[in-house]
């Protein structure tokens, strides 16, 4: 592919897991713009319209991996939660629309209220929290606005090195012999580089292969985690056995580490339609997490 050829990606987010996964897994074919909060606060919305307004060339895809994701902080920041991860996600998606290229943006597990073990794009979500309030507001603010657009949802992500659930249990373990952890919360834990790469494979593969009313066929949610599901407890587990840390994990209910913010039970993602669509497969959550601390760590 000559240098002419490559098409150019805005992404948004690049300090993020997911963002920084996104540009390796993309920078090998695509021309990347990386968009982080040292080039602009995404909560002020007047200046990521200058922003995007003043790029010199007008990108081929944008793709959004930042967002608000403090979880139980949102609780207290609802109005910083909302504008990051509603208003300013809108201003995204109207300036795909009005230049008529797709947007791709991530949202979560957490827009449903984990009544169901396995949740499919077309159930009805029920945030429990002000961020999953606010992430079911952007995937809306997308969907009326409709550029052409590919909302994945995914859950439980994680990256070394990063602050996430990976990363507080090998801390703990250099300072403890006994951990408790939740046992009752279910879900899929999702390497960053796994969203990554399917990401970049359906950009490479339909997105920039296809003509734009084609493309717009595919426009939609889709569920993008990896195959399986865990707890809390027995995902720590795994963690120390592949990273061959001798440590005892007591399983304990959510009633006895209470949080600022509700979290849903059971929110496993189907990843049928994904996969189908799309013609992929996706890894199973524990060789994903294998990989990830065979290559890091
Ligand atoms: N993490 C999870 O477990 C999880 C689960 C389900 C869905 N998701 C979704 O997956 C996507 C990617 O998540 P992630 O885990 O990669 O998140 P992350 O690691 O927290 O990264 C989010 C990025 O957004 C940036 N950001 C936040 N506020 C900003 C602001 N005001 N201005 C500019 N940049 C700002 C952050 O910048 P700084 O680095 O400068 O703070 C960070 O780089 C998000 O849409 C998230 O909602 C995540």
């Amino acid at each position: 592919m000559n240098h002419k050829m490559r098409k150019s990606i805005i992404i948004f987010g690049v300090n993020g897991q997911v963002g920084h996964s996104l540009v390796l897994a993309l920078h090998s074919y695509t021309n990347i713009i990386p968009i982080s909060r040292k080039n602009v606060d995404i909560s002020d919305i007047d200046k990521l319209s200058i922003l995007l307004n003043n790029f010199d060339i007008i990108p081929d895809l944008i793709i959004n991996a930042s967002a608000y994701t403090a979880v139980d902080k949102a609780e207290k920041e609802i109005d910083l939660c909302n504008i990051i991860n509603n208003k300013s996600v809108e201003i995204m998606a109207l300036y795909c629309k009005n230049k008529n290229i797709p947007f791709i943006h991530y949202s979560t597990d957490y827009v449903f209220d984990g009544d169901n073990s396995n949740y499919t794009e077309i159930d009805i979500p029920n945030p429990l929290n002000i961020y999953g309030k606010t992430k079911l507001l952007g995937e809306q603010a997308i969907q009326e606005i409709n550029p052409t657009h590919f909302i994945f949802r995914t859950s439980w992500v994680y990256d070394f090195g990063r602050t996430n659930f990976l990363s507080a249990m090998l801390k703990l373990s250099q300072s403890k012999d006994e951990i408790k952890v939740v046992n009752d919360q279910f879900g899929t834990p999702t390497w960053s580089m796994t969203i990554a790469n399917i990401t970049a494979y359906i950009i490479n593969s339909y997105i920039f292969t296809k003509k734009h009313d084609q493309i717009k066929d595919y426009s939609g949610i889709y569920n993008l985690v990896s195959e399986g599901d865990t707890n809390w407890c027995d995902y720590a587990k795994k963690i120390f056995e592949y990273a061959n840390i001798n440590i005892k994990v007591v399983g304990i209910p959510s009633l006895e580490y209470p949080m600022p913010a509700k979290r849903p039970k059971y929110s496993i993602l189907n990843v049928e339609k994904i996969k189908k669509t799309f013609n992929i497969d996706i890894p199973m959550w524990e060789d994903a997490l294998k990989c990830c601390l065979y290559a890091y760590n």
